[in-house]
């Protein structure tokens, strides 16, 4: 039986930051992994560069049952913090667009540094654990692999979402919370590419590859980034972005032109080139395939400009700046970015991660109730989670 004051379970962006945290504060600390490697969702981040926070991360870019809960966490250990940890460490990274920071090189710099930190503060780690039971009593928690057993008076989880099973992913920290009494609210694969209904695939896979900046909307949110049609379905990051708010059955309705005025740009293409044909027009703001393929759907009709009427153009104006899609699902955790749900909000400190209900219990990153946007806000909330928790733990 090996004694500790801290074991931390899931070695991924959270459980490091509060494993450090902790060993700062003097306390022995042990991080266990199912994987062969820490970091793993880390080294495939950002397309292997890590977008590892952003500039303009606050509340408002997470979603939550309790909005609020997020604040303290994020105020405490900020993308400020974290900048200042990354050019401690003299690492080279760049911003790429909207505020999302990424790694000039390569993501193996962000792990190499926090193993350096968590060396410096005397971390243990241990890799290739299969955890088989976690039981409590007079105050302390053992924690059960085939090899051995070990005691520990704080217990962090950080084992992260369902998403990416191959990479190790597992359920493990929604089940504990349920066996300490925690409630888990439900899950869903988010930041993730939408599918086609049946009828759309034979429709739509003839355009993929075409992409085009778009607003992109669903109960009501909306996100202006880039759109792409795949075999599959949509995709991009503005369709990621909204399928954290999509629900099964919502339309996502797509502004194919949201920085034009269409109803103005057609009256003006007609004053100037009344024998141009609809589609050529339209070809000028939007990639050709995509119209030949509006053309196709009857979307508008093919005539020279000056026989539309003003109603005719505000229909295709009305129809572009409002497209409908209705997606059959999304790819799921095969391909999801992140996990929606999991451990309430409510049964933790916001202060201190702890369970309310379960002194010496801790729950941080992604197996939270709180989950971000695209561009870096997760791993911010990894971060900052694991930092706080490591200050109590
Ligand atoms: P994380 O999943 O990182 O770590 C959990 C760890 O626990 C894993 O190592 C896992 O193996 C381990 N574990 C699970 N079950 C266990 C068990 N039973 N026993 C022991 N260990 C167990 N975010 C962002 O901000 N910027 C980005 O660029 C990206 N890019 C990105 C790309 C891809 C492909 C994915 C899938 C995700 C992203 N993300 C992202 C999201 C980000 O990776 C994610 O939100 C954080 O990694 C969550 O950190 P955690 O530490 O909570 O979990």
């Amino acid at each position: 039986m090996q004694q500790w004051d801290v074991i931390v379970v899931g070695a991924g962006a959270a459980g490091l930051m509060c494993a450090i945290e902790a060993g700062k504060r003097g306390r022995k600390v042990l991080l266990l992994d199912n994987g062969k490697r820490v970091g793993r969702k880390i080294l495939m981040s950002g397309g292997g560069r890590c977008n590892f926070t952003n500039l303009y991360c606050s509340p408002e870019n997470f979603l939550s049952q309790n909005q609020h809960f997020c604040k303290s966490a994020l105020s405490r250990y900020s993308q400020w913090d974290f900048i200042a940890l990354v050019q401690q460490h003299a690492i080279a990274y760049h911003e790429k667009a909207l505020g999302q920071l990424f790694c000039d090189d390569s993501a193996k710099d962000i792990v190499e540094m926090l193993l350096a930190e968590a060396k410096a503060a005397r971390v243990q780690i241990a890799l290739q654990q299969q955890i088989s039971g976690v039981s409590f009593a007079d105050g302390v928690y053992t924690v059960e692999t085939p090899e051995l057993n070990r005691q520990c008076h704080s217990l962090v989880i950080a084992s992260g979402g369902l998403s990416l099973p191959n990479l190790g992913a597992t359920g493990f920290g929604f089940q504990l919370a349920e066996q300490f009494g925690l409630k888990v609210l439900p899950l869903r694969a988010a930041l993730v590419p939408l599918t086609w209904q049946p009828g759309d695939k034979a429709v739509f896979e003839e355009i993929s590859g075409v992409s085009l900046p778009v607003t992109a909307a669903a109960n009501g949110t909306l996100f202006p980034e880039d759109m792409l049609f795949t075999h599959r379905g949509l995709s991009g990051p503005a369709i990621l972005q909204i399928s954290s708010y999509w629900q099964p059955g919502d339309d996502v309705i797509v502004n194919m032109a949201p920085q034009t005025d269409l109803n103005e740009f057609l009256a003006t293409q007609q004053q100037a080139h009344p024998e141009q044909e609809v589609k050529t027009a339209l070809a000028k703001l939007l990639p050709k395939r995509l119209v030949e393929k509006l053309l196709e759907l009857q979307v508008f009709v093919n005539q020279p400009l000056k026989a539309l009427n003003p109603k005719s153009m505000q229909q295709i104006a009305n129809s572009l700046h409002g497209y409908i899609f209705k997606p059959n699902g999304t790819e799921g955790y095969r391909t999801a970015e992140v996990t929606i749900g999991g451990v309430d909000t409510d049964g933790l400190s916001s202060k201190t991660m702890e369970a309310k209900n379960q002194p010496g219990l801790y729950f941080i990153g992604e197996v939270v109730d709180v989950t971000g946007w695209l561009g870096g806000y997760n791993f911010q909330w990894a971060w900052a989670s694991g930092w706080v928790a490591g200050q109590y733990c």
